[in-house]
């Protein structure tokens, strides 16, 4: 068995205050959405909350994008254009194929590169695509007495609304996903041990 070292310590610390964060702001931010008496979470509790919470991820994702690209951890993030079609399709044909047949996985994790094409493209997605519309429109709900009351004929609180609801169901999707897809390692914990103690172990 092969041990790699492939999480260090400052991004498991800044993946389960991620974590925790996004438990307590889609906790919160359902029983704001969904206010009412005998909801999870009284409104008035729910509110700063929520916007403690908000601030404090804005903090972590900015952590996150000034950090990541200048550490050793960004050279897993680097897409290999030329190959990613193949390896994209070869990945999802296992999850929705091979992983059902106990055929090989196609993808070897390594010190070069520990993800595969389809968790690149949706850490991606989530840290580059969807969180950026989230953090910026729940500003916008924060600050929304100073902005202009209508944007390209269109109320603006109603856009910040969209955006933020739009981005955020989108997130829990990726986090159901995620969930899923962690327990797809070599054992259904191999991932949740790396992601905990900084080892993987290669069987
Ligand atoms: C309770 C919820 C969560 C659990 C149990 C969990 C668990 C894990 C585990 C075990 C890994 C290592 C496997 C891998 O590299 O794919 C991982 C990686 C990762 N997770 Fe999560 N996760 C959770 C929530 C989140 C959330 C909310 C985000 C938001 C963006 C996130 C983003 C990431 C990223 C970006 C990585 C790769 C980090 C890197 O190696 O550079 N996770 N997660």
């Amino acid at each position: 068995m092969n041990q790699l070292y492939l999480y260090p310590l400052w991004l498991r610390l800044w993946h389960w205050l991620n974590a925790a964060l996004f438990l307590v702001l889609i906790a919160t931010g359902v029983s704001l959405h969904y206010a009412g008496p005998g909801w999870l979470i009284p409104f008035s509790s729910a509110v700063p909350v929520h916007n403690t919470a908000g601030i404090l991820l804005t903090l972590s994702w900015l952590l996150f994008v000034i950090v990541n690209p200048r550490s050793s951890n960004a050279r897993h993030y680097r897409l290999q254009l030329r190959t990613l079609p193949g390896e994209l399709w070869r990945q999802l044909h296992y999850y929705l194929h091979g992983i059902f047949t106990d055929a090989p996985h196609p993808f070897n994790v390594s010190a070069r590169r520990k993800l595969n094409a389809l968790q690149q493209l949706s850490y991606w997605g989530a840290l580059v695509g969807l969180m950026p519309i989230l953090i910026l429109s729940g500003w916008g709900f924060l600050l929304s007495p100073w902005l202009p009351a209508t944007l390209f004929g269109v109320g603006t609180i109603w856009l910040v609304a969209i955006a933020h609801l739009a981005s955020s169901w989108l997130l829990v999707l990726f986090v159901i996903v995620h969930l899923y897809m962690i327990t797809t390692g070599a054992t259904p914990w191999s991932n949740l041990h790396a992601m905990l103690t900084g080892w993987h172990t290669e069987p």
